[in-house]
């Protein structure tokens, strides 16, 4: 089993900065009666309480692959709201076909996912008519914080305790014009919010 990396008490340090990008993500979202929701990469589960309750939906169902995170998620259940462990691109194949989601949003979480253009294929499938894709990912993949971790790893001692491995960004903040919307995507280039209406994509 892969080692589980993600620390609730450290992701809590940084609480508030954290979650603006995720209030500024639902602020994005248009709410409807009865919506149908998943939040993918939930984490803690905290932030996807307030998704659940600000919507007043229907349904609403966290997903992550963090034992450690989603132990902290059980104090965030209500009616309505359940958590699950599953892996992103699992849960996208495993739901093809299964009754549609009015929204699927992310908030930081779908960089840690390969395969975008792959990952935002199989989301907006799984949308219904009308549904809404509403993703939150850092774009700073060219910021000096990142190119000079990147840089360093490839640097002794940390080349060899890395046994060579070097991350790269699967953002591909192009993959979404290319899938077809009913309404033309929103992106927010700062911050990597991207929202899009669907309906039956090709
Ligand atoms: C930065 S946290 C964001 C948590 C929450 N969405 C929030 O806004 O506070 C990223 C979360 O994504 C989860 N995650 C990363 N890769 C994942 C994957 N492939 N499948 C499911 N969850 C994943 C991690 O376990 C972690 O809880």
């Amino acid at each position: 089993m892969a080692k589980d990396v993600w620390d609730p008490t450290q992701y809590d340090r940084f609480r508030d900065e954290r979650s603006q990008p995720f209030f500024d993500l639902l602020n994005l979202v248009r709410p409807q009666p009865g919506m149908q929701v998943v939040d993918l990469g939930c984490g803690t589960g905290e932030l996807t309480y307030k998704l659940h309750r600000h919507l007043g939906a229907r349904e609403t169902l966290g997903i992550d692959s963090s034992p450690a995170m989603l132990a902290e998620s059980r104090a965030h259940a209500a009616q309505g709201l359940r958590f699950e462990k599953n892996e992103i691109l699992q849960f996208a194949a495993q739901r093809a076909g299964e009754a549609p989601w009015d929204l699927i949003f992310s908030n930081a979480a779908l960089h840690w996912v390969p395969q975008h253009d792959h990952l935002l294929r199989s989301l907006t499938s799984l949308l219904a008519p009308g549904g809404q894709l509403a993703i939150q990912v850092p774009a700073n993949h060219d910021h000096p914080s990142q190119t000079v971790a990147a840089q360093v790893a490839t640097e002794a001692p940390f080349r060899e305790a890395l046994e060579g491995y070097a991350r790269r960004s699967p953002v591909l903040a192009r993959s979404l014009p290319t899938i077809s919307f009913a309404s033309p995507p929103t992106f927010f280039p700062s911050s990597g919010s991207a929202i899009g209406n669907s309906s039956f994509p090709a």
